[in-house]
């Protein structure tokens, strides 16, 4: 059975509207209100919840892929902690914007995740952080071009950190495109196909990988929490 023929019946099973091919070389920029200019603009929940999560890990020399850079202050965060980060985005503003904060340990690209690699030379992550891979997807073949680089790039023993709310928040906004609402089923059998389970970590977290993936420290995690209100942050 061809990939595309294994996708074709998994739109027809459980995603809807979401086309598998959309018809064109290069993935499109699907421009959406919600996620235009965000360098300026709070973290979102979603992404606030994986970073509570992560701070559990000794992160010390650690690479990390952040899918959305946003604001950067997620760099901020975990460079902090002497973390490597590599921020992506679509918007020119925010590549901009992480680049003036100059923090070390940081860089930041102009990067459309649905074009996967996209001819350039990634170095290998322990940890990749997107809190909605699905948003804001031409089709499902473009898609998997993502899910196929993030594997590809994924460091031996890594993960991919994706937020249950974050996948399915198109479903609950009715301003927005029910394709992208994915859920946590939607994910393993996407993510299957190149190689990666879907483990459900937390209530709301989902981490993709190759095998059992490791859990954060609950005491590492306190200590930073604690560390931070002291510091007013
Ligand atoms: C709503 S903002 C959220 C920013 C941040 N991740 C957060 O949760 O606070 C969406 C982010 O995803 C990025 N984005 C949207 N489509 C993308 C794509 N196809 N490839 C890479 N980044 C994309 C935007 O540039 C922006 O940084």
């Amino acid at each position: 059975m061809t990939m595309q023929h294994e996708l074709g019946q998994l739109a027809a099973r459980r995603i809807d509207g979401l086309p598998v091919f959309c018809g064109a070389a290069a993935p499109g920029l699907i421009e959406v209100a919600e996620w235009h200019v965000w360098s300026l603009i709070p973290s979102t929940p979603d992404q606030l919840r994986i970073e509570a999560w992560l701070e559990g890990f000794a992160l010390n020399g650690a690479s990390i892929l952040h899918v959305g850079a946003g604001n950067s202050l997620f760099a901020k965060r975990f460079c902090g902690h002497g973390a490597c980060v590599t921020g992506t985005t679509v918007a020119r503003e925010e590549v901009a914007h992480g680049e003036s904060l100059a923090i070390p340990g940081y860089r930041v690209l102009l990067h459309n995740k649905y074009s996967g690699a996209d001819g350039r030379d990634w170095p290998r992550f322990d940890f990749i952080v997107d809190n909605n891979p699905s948003s804001f997807g031409c089709c499902l073949d473009h898609y998997m071009a993502m899910l196929r680089f993030y594997a590809d790039v994924l460091a031996p023993g890594g993960q991919v950190l994706v937020d249950r709310v974050g996948l399915g928040w198109s479903l609950s906004n009715a301003q927005s495109d029910a394709r992208w609402g994915f859920a946590f089923e939607d994910l393993a059998a996407t993510a299957e196909l190149v190689g990666l389970r879907a483990f459900a970590v937390s209530p709301t977290i989902i981490a993709l990988a190759r095998e059992n993936p490791k859990k954060p420290s609950y005491i590492r995690q306190l200590m930073r929490k604690i560390v931070r209100r002291l510091k007013g942050g």
